[in-house]
This record gives structure tokens, C-alpha cells and sequence, in this order.
């Protein structure tokens, strides 16, 4: 989009092709943590522990629920992990290329009591009332719609049923540092798909963007980086080209943006759209206090009751001053009027 003031041409938003997060979700399906593969959790790795913290928030926060339904469930991450906890799961998820992999996994793990389907987050193919869970690993921030997702969510729940939901806390100190040292970042995944991510700011209204963008090596900008020795060694280059310089290339580009999610912002969403008792904790420590003592290696074998530790600490964290936010709520327990 550009604008004309006193002759000169602002461009006031990249032109990129502007997709929706699923289509560039899709993309990664089968690459990275969407790999068709059953997780082994490596105990020095930062995004395991993270992992194995959000199987245990989740485990804890619907236990004994009769019926769970995952919205955004990616490749099964963490359903298929809680499934023996709850009487039946349904994930569903926007792209098939995720619901393939999360089948294949399933076919693997025969839990007999979790179903995967293609669906969308905005028009539930369930009628109402019909779970008493809904859990949201990641994915409500990707919802393109999220007034009418919710909307669907409160429809689709019984009467005072729950809501289970964790996000990327974006006033993080070190998410922050983070995103904005990481300007112009670009990874290769081993499938060959090109990420790129950057994070735009404006002042006047305060507003921040993340741009997640996906590269198609065969363009003239993807061939022009898989020149660069860094990327065939798998390492990201970070700040060789500088935005305004990708941006001319924006045509060869599909990007969408997602918007500031904090504490306050996530829970005024669910209070605003009708969900009452919302409560939001938050976790991402532990692995940030092992590390900066050197103690990663040494505990890595008590990783799983680290991960379990920390979930139940998550309650009495400031979420304010955590990575991930776990926020949990209910439906109206009455008919509104
Ligand atoms: C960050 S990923 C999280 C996947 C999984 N929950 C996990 O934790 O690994 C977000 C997922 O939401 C899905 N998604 C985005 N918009 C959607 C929509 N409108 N309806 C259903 N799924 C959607 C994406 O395809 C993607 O798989």
C-alpha cells in the first residue's frame, strides 16, 4: 500500500503477498517442531523444555475433561501427549498438510481416544455445547479472525467448560531482545523453505507487527541468499540485508503480521468476548535459570519433572516477567439474556 503526500510516495506497508498464518504454516509443516517425527525431547535444547512445560500446563489444566477440543493443533503437539488424562481429543487445524503429519504421528502412537481433522477456527463443524475443554497451543495469535474464533470457541463450549491457552509473551525482556536484534533474520529449513521475520514498530498509534515471512528459494531474492556460504552451513544470517533492501523484492514474498500479545492484551480479549474467571500465569524460566548456572547439562536427566515443577509454579510467576503466558478461563455458566 502507498500513499501520496506533498508528491511524495510514503510506503506506508510493504507490498508483500499477504497470505493468512495458516497458508504459511502449511509451508512448515514437516520442517523443524512440525516434523513428522515423534519428539525425543533432547534435554539441552531451550524449545523441548519449553515443550514439555506446555504438555504439563495443559495435562494439569484439563484432566478428568470428558471431551477436549484442540483448535490449531498443528502436527499434535501437546494432545496427543495428554491424551490418556482426558476421555477423548479432537485437533483440528486450517492446513492438511499439518493434519496429515499430526495422523501420521497418531497412526504411530495409537492413542485410540484422539482424532485429527481438517477445520477451521472461525466456523466449527461441532454443534453447540458440545466440549467441556477447548485448549490453544500457539495458535490463537495466527487466528486471522479472533473475535469470531472466540465466538465459536464460547459456542461450541458447555456451560462453564474451559479454556486452556498459551502465548508468546511479547513485553519479555528477552523475546524482545530477541526479535529486534534479530531485524531481517532469515533461516533456511532443512526442507529449503527460507524464513524470514522482523518486527516493525509505530509509535503514533503505539502498535508493534511481527512480520513471519516465507521465501521461495527459486525467486531471484531466495537464489540471491542461497549464494551465501552461512546458509548452506544452516546458520542464520543475521542483518546481511537490511529490510527496505528485501523489500524490494516484496512480490516474491508471502508474509503476515501478528500483532502485540501480552498479558493485559490477551485477557481483555477473552473478557471482552464473555469468558469469565480469566486467569493468566506465566512460565519460561527454568531453563534461563539453569543455563545461567550451568546446571542445563548437569539436570538435563530430571527434565521432565523440571518442566512438571514449573508448571506448577506458573500460578505464583508474574506473568509480566515470564516468556509464555498460560491463560485459562471459563464459559458463561448461565444462558445469557
Ligand atoms: C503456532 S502453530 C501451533 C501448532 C500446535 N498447536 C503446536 O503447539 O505445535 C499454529 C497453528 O494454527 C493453525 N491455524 C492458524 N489459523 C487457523 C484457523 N483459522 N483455523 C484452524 N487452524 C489455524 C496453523 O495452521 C498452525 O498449525
Amino acid at each position: 500500500m502507498a500513499c501520496l503526500i506533498l508528491g511524495v510516495v510514503v510506503k506506508e506497508h510493504p507490498i508483500y503477498k499477504k497470505v493468512e498464518q495458516w497458508e504459511i504454516y502449511d509451508r512448515l509443516a514437516g520442517s523443524g517442531v512440525y516434523a513428522d517425527a515423534d519428539k525425543e525431547f533432547l534435554p539441552a535444547e531451550r524449545y523441548d523444555w519449553t515443550l514439555l512445560t506446555e504438555i504439563e500446563l495443559f495435562r494439569s489444566a484439563v484432566k478428568g475433561c470428558e471431551k477436549v477440543l484442540d483448535i490449531g493443533c498443528g502436527t499434535g503437539h501437546p494432545s496427543l501427549y495428554i491424551a490418556k488424562d482426558v476421555g477423548s481429543i479432537i485437533g483440528i487445524d486450517k492446513s492438511e498438510r499439518m493434519i496429515k503429519i499430526a495422523k501420521n504421528r497418531l497412526r504411530r502412537n495409537k492413542a485410540g481416544n484422539v482424532a485429527f481433522e481438517v477445520g477451521k477456527a472461525e466456523s466449527l463443524k461441532f454443534s453447540d455445547e458440545s466440549f467441556d475443554a477447548v485448549i490453544l497451543c500457539g495458535s490463537l495469535a495466527t487466528f486471522s479472525h479472533k473475535k469470531k474464533c472466540l465466538g465459536e470457541i464460547k459456542r461450541v463450549l458447555k456451560k462453564g467448560g474451559k479454556v486452556a491457552c498459551i502465548e508468546e509473551n511479547w513485553l519479555y525482556q528477552s523475546t524482545r531482545k530477541r526479535r529486534f536484534e534479530g531485524e531481517g533474520v532469515f533461516v533456511l529449513t532443512r526442507k529449503g523453505l527460507i524464513r524470514y521475520r522482523y518486527v516493525r514498530r509505530s509509535l503514533h498509534p503505539h502498535k508493534e507487527t511481527d512480520y513471519r515471512c516465507i521465501i521461495d528459494s527459486a525467486s531471484i531474492l531466495g537464489k540471491k541468499l542461497l549464494l551465501n556460504r552461512c546458509f548452506f552451513e544452516r546458520k542464520t544470517l543475521k542483518a546481511e540485508m537490511s529490510i527496505e533492501e528485501v523489500e524490494q523484492h516484496c512480490d516474491e514474498i508471502e508474509y503476515d503480521e501478528q500483532e502485540n500479545f501480552d498479558a493485559e492484551t490477551i485477557a481483555c480479549l477473552f473478557a471482552e468476548n464473555g469468558f469469565e474467571d480469566v486467569i493468566v500465569s506465566g512460565y519460561g524460566m527454568m531453563y534461563d535459570l539453569l543455563n545461567s548456572t550451568g546446571l542445563v547439562d548437569k539436570m538435563s536427566s530430571y527434565m521432565k519433572e523440571l518442566s512438571r515443577a514449573e508448571a506448577i509454579f506458573s500460578a505464583l510467576l508474574d506473568p509480566q516477567k515470564t516468556e509464555m503466558l498460560f491463560l485459562t478461563c471459563k464459559s458463561n455458566s448461565t444462558t445469557s439474556p
